[in-house]
């Protein structure tokens, strides 16, 4: 084995193809999830759930419940203690501007499913048993829940939000343009509210420690996001909170932000003085954040070669009276395609619904599937190939800023050896055209791009003088990987085996990293890492070099590699010392290193940094029943250096299967009269299962990128993106039907 600190082109297990160091701990049981985790004394909180959409609650009975053998107490907002929300207007680290959700904060409702008690007994049945006795009188108001009917009331967003980039100012002439093109197309779409559903529903453990103190268990995307809330808001001292979250079951984006189950479980155990645990149910994993839907227009306007001469975006997003959420919808068409007339426009309307939050690829799952839809209606408007179409719209430049170049965007490899695997250059571009037995066939394609971000980002590395290693930080593994690639990165910088390396994460006791989102885990993380690693073999380097007779006595760092457990001589095997010698010589038993990764200001003065991809798909569509299978997907993706080929490629199988479901079966129905989700489970909310997959091929083509020393991009989120435009137009290819509206079901092919 080969380390070395300047090249990562001959490391070994980066790159390599390494099973999760999290596998077998998860498929034995040993994983222990937020509402896994005990105490001697811990109570069950049950959370009731608001009936209406908005209003006032008017009465509260709570005698019923309270008389139940087992129950210790029911809060509601007439008793809640006055040390819940001493910090009314906290913020979490990713919240949107406004004021967040206020849990049992006073008679108001907000929203259907609002929690507006909290049952707090010896068991969780008894608790769940009481809930159903607690009596609310509510006044109800008439809810508006309905994005189109909103439609006149959409505004801009007030202000940026950290990572969410506005739409840029329109350039050119877009109305002029549009109007003198002779090929124009203009139309709307649509994509349903979804909502994440991870395999483990949100809860919190609340370990009353005495003394002021507490260890809490949270289902979270980063433990310091909770921290920080929990601090503020019930005003404790952050070094009385010890968050962790070491496993999640999926996140998707709904554990990015503290959630209210969190909330509550901490109000219960201070007020109580013991520990508490509240679990939502699956039906209650509704009354909080979901992807919003958005009304969006396209206008394309193109010479008879497809050219665009004019691009429009409109989007309008749905949010909550509180805040202001807001994602990248628009940008994407900016900054996918060459276009001299350009306009982008995003405003949001204001419902009476919880906060929407970030689901797996917020506003490029839903930007992209209109545009990359909306181009294969021009390729079939001007009769050019859809990936010709795409290449003579190319752009290697960002003309959404400044026109900066990227740092590299490999989608043309995408295209060519997608097309390939795919066997494109055999379709029959004609609609209807392709059949087999009583389905039509169709074949459709998309671009996928999602952008390549990195946050500042903690990490810590201790060796020990067994030669272990022990690496981490706070950020969690929503089930990424993340524990692999960074004991990988850990074991090549050092030159150890990969058993030898132990990666800690989600606890706020080690280095402080920020949420794990927006696909910048791998960069982020990934760097401070191998910071921290290279910090560690450098203090062992000058150790080796002061021993006695030591062969690297006249070695510089540059000259030496570490490999094996040793440093040695590069090109000079044999030639070096272990690093447990080194230490032993050196009379010590640990060394340790804190390091910092940080974003590189001048790659991101002089560079756009995205990860983009191609996607092919093949539906199966039965006519006469309506039925569509997607018999085959082939992802390609340019995502820079991929760490680990085999986590990777189920990020992105994960991804295009969570497309799937956005283009063919998730759709969170509301009844707008009661404002009210009716499909709250997994029953009538359809996500993909097994039978529903068939043939999914994913391929990294190869490509450089250097805005971070790792030379990776992240890969959470770009399997996702372009998947369901990629099935809308296969679908449009099978049967001569475009459908702008998701998800496609029966009734609409039909
Ligand atoms: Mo992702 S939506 O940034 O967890």
């Amino acid at each position: 084995m080969v380390a070395t600190f300047s090249s990562t082109g001959r490391d070994t297990f980066v790159g390599s193809p390494q099973s999760r160091v999290d596998g077998p701990a998860k498929v034995t049981g040993l994983a222990k999830y937020a509402g896994e985790f005990a105490a001697p004394d811990l109570a069950h909180g049950y959370v009731v759930s608001s009936t209406i959409a908005k209003g006032s609650i008017t009465a509260v009975d709570t005698a019923a419940a309270e008389a139940v053998p087992g129950v210790i107490k029911v809060f509601t907002h007439e008793n809640r203690p006055r040390t819940a929300w001493l910090n009314y207007n906290y913020q979490d680290a990713v919240a949107p501007p406004g004021a967040p959700f206020r849990a049992l904060y006073d008679d108001k409702i907000h929203y259907s499913g609002q929690p507006v008690a909290l049952v707090v007994a010896e068991d969780f049945e008894t608790a769940r048993h009481a809930a159903a006795l607690v009596k609310l009188d509510y006044e109800a108001e008439e809810p508006l829940t309905d994005t189109e009917a909103a439609r006149d009331l959409a505004y801009v967003p007030p202000k940026k939000r950290n990572g969410i980039k506005p739409p840029p100012e329109p350039w050119g002439d877009p109305e002029g343009a549009y109007d003198r093109a002779p090929v124009k197309l203009s139309q709307d779409y649509r994509l349903a509210i979804e909502h994440h559903n991870p395999m483990e529903p949100h809860a919190s453990t609340v370990v009353f420690e005495g003394d002021g103190k507490y260890t809490v268990y949270d289902k979270i995307q980063g433990v310091s996001n909770s921290q920080g809330y929990l601090a503020s808001v019930f005003g404790l001292n952050k070094d009385d909170l010890r968050v962790m979250n070491p496993y999640l079951g999926g996140g998707f984006g709904s554990g990015l932000r503290p959630q209210y189950q969190l909330f509550l479980a901490m109000l219960a155990a201070r007020e109580l003085e013991r520990s508490v645990r509240v679990a939502l149910t699956r039906d209650q994993m509704w009354s909080f954040t979901y992807r919003p839907d958005a009304l969006q227009t396209i206008a394309l306007g193109a010479d008879r070669d497809g050219a665009l001469r004019s691009l429009r975006h409109d989007a309008i997003g749905g949010t909550s009276h509180f805040e202001d959420y807001q994602e990248v919808v628009v940008n994407w068409s900016g900054v996918l395609y060459k276009c001299e007339n350009v306009a982008l426009t995003y405003k949001i309307a204001k419902l009476d619904t919880f906060t929407p939050g970030d689901m797996r690829a917020p506003g490029a799952v839903t930007g992209v599937f209109a545009i990359e839809t909306a181009m294969d209606e021009l390729a079939y408007a001007t009769g050019v190939d859809p990936i010709e179409l795409r290449l003579r719209n190319f752009t290697d430049h960002d003309q959404t800023a400044q026109d900066k170049p990227f740092g590299s965007k490999a989608l043309k490899s995408c295209f060519s050896e997608g097309a390939e695997r795919f066997g494109w250059s055999r379709r029959d571009p004609e609609p209807r055209s392709m059949r087999e037995g009583r389905e039509l066939v169709g074949w459709g394609m998309a671009t996928g791009v999602w952008e390549s971000m990195m946050m500042q980002s903690g990490a810590h590395a201790i060796l020990s003088a067994d030669g272990k290693l022990e690496v981490g930080n706070s950020t969690g593994d929503i089930g990424t990987g993340t524990y692999t690639i960074l004991t990988q990165i850990a074991a090549d910088t050092l030159g150890l085996a990969m058993e030898d390396v132990t990666t800690k994460l989600g606890d706020t006791r080690l280095p402080e990293a920020p949420v794990a989102g927006g696909s910048w885990t791998a960069a982020s993380s990934g760097t401070a890492v191998m910071k921290a690693c290279r910090d560690v073999a450098e203090q062992a380097f000058r150790l080796a070099r002061q021993m006695e007779n030591s062969p690297l006595a006249n070695v510089d760092l540059d000259r030496v590699v570490f490999t094996g457990g040793r440093i040695e001589v590069a090109g000079d095997p044999g030639r070096g010392v272990s690093l447990v010698e080194a230490m032993r010589a050196g009379g010590v038993d640990r060394l340790e290193a804190t390091a910092q990764g940080a974003p590189d200001k001048d790659f991101n003065d002089a560079y756009e940094a995205y990860t983009h991809s191609a996607i092919f798909a093949e539906v199966k569509v039965d006519e006469e029943l309506g039925q569509v299978r997607l018999t085959r997907v082939v992802s390609a993706v340019a995502a820079g250096k991929i760490l680990n080929p085999k986590t990777a490629r189920s990020q992105i199988l994960g991804g295009v299967v969570m497309g799937i479901g956005s283009a063919l079966e998730e759709e969170s129905m509301l009844d707008h009269r009661l404002g009210r989700f009716m499909n709250h489970n997994l029953g009538e909310y359809h996500v993909p299962v097994n039978a529903d997959i068939y043939d999914i091929d994913v391929i990294f083509v190869d490509e450089e990128d250097k805005a971070n020393p790792l030379g990776v991009k992240g890969l959470g989120e770009i399997g996702i993106v372009g998947t369901a435009a990629a099935i809308a137009n296969a679908v449009y290819h099978a049967t001569g039907k475009r459908i702008r509206h998701l998800p496609i079901t029966v009734d609409k092919i039909l």
